[in-house]
């Protein structure tokens, strides 16, 4: 029980045409449903109804993160937790959030992040037969990512949060940077026992650094590169590897400034496993392995 994954994120666009013809056409996401200020769309191997909300509003970031839950009871059972933590609690009935959206429970985290657990967002199944599937659709555009994989926020306190995330929500810590005063710089956290579901760098507080959608291997990063630079789109990392995590990635931006990145690699892990523990004086290398160091437009957060 508990919290299975990243469900799906509800970013800020200014231009709700342009943002959709982007997450559309040049990352290749589907339309699953539309209303006057929001557009819902999802991976083209992801069962549930969205992954990835647009909302027009006149300046881009993070509404909110949602994360799916296994069990109806697990709504029950984190309401209990943060009320214990002293976190106030939002219910919503099926569908009352929006369009194909399941049961869910609202609240903030310490860093003002606006989080959600759900429970049986509508399945209106990927785009492949049950019966007998091909590997992948035929005539995809963009570069198709299969599925929605992480999110990366920053907040003042980097400790204090991934506390609460590990000792009320039952996250576990698989790598830090650990500052040369002692205190966490960047956390990575998991569910799903893989690398990271969610991590956490020193910034503004309620900021979004990133969201990323999975690619199969590094030749699919470099597809994405491939389909970024033919339409124009800024690459602000070329592909290259991380320390912490292990993975491969690019960095680019969509047309309102939302940070995005393509994922793939990184490891399987258990709960019980220690976690992974990068100095200050080799952060660079944790987040970019090659090149060891990082800069400072990376750093900055466009939200
Ligand atoms: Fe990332």
């Amino acid at each position: 029980m508990g919290i299975l994954r990243l469900s799906h994120v509800e970013v800020r666009v200014p231009d709700l045409e342009l943002a959709t013809a982007y997450y559309t056409e040049v990352v290749g996401l589907y339309e699953t449903a539309r209303e006057q200020d929001r557009v819902f769309l999802k991976c083209w191997d992801e069962q549930q109804h969205h992954s990835v909300i647009l909302t027009s509003e006149p300046t881009y970031g993070l509404n909110h993160m949602g994360w799916k839950v296994r069990y109806r009871e697990d709504l029950d059972y984190y309401t209990d937790r943060l009320a214990k933590a002293g976190v106030d609690v939002i219910r919503y009935a099926a569908g009352e959030i929006g369009p194909g959206h399941g049961e869910a429970i609202r609240f903030t985290l310490p860093s003002g992040h606006v989080m959600e657990l759900v429970y049986g967002m509508q399945i209106v199944g990927n785009l492949l037969p049950l019966v007998n599937p091909p590997p992948k659709p035929i005539n995809m555009v963009g570069f198709a990512p299969p599925r929605l994989d992480h999110i990366f926020i920053t907040c003042e306190d980097v400790a204090g949060n991934t506390v609460f995330l590990q000792e009320v929500l039952d996250f576990h810590l698989t790598e830090q940077v650990v500052g040369d005063d002692g205190f966490q710089v960047a956390t990575w956290l998991e569910r799903s026992h893989h690398s990271h579901d969610i991590a956490l760098v020193t910034g503004k507080d309620r900021g979004l650094h990133h969201f990323a959608f999975w690619v199969d291997d590094w030749t699919a990063i470099r597809d994405t590169a491939d389909v970024l630079a033919y339409h124009g789109v800024p690459i602000e990392t070329n592909p290259t590897r991380h320390g912490a995590t292990r993975g491969h990635c690019i960095y680019f931006f969509d047309p309102a400034g939302n940070r995005n990145e393509a994922f793939t690699g990184g490891y399987q892990v258990d709960p019980e496993e220690p976690p992974i523990t990068w100095t200050e004086a080799e952060m660079g290398r944790a987040i970019f392995y090659y090149d060891g160091v990082v800069d400072q437009h990376f750093l900055t957060v466009h939200s």
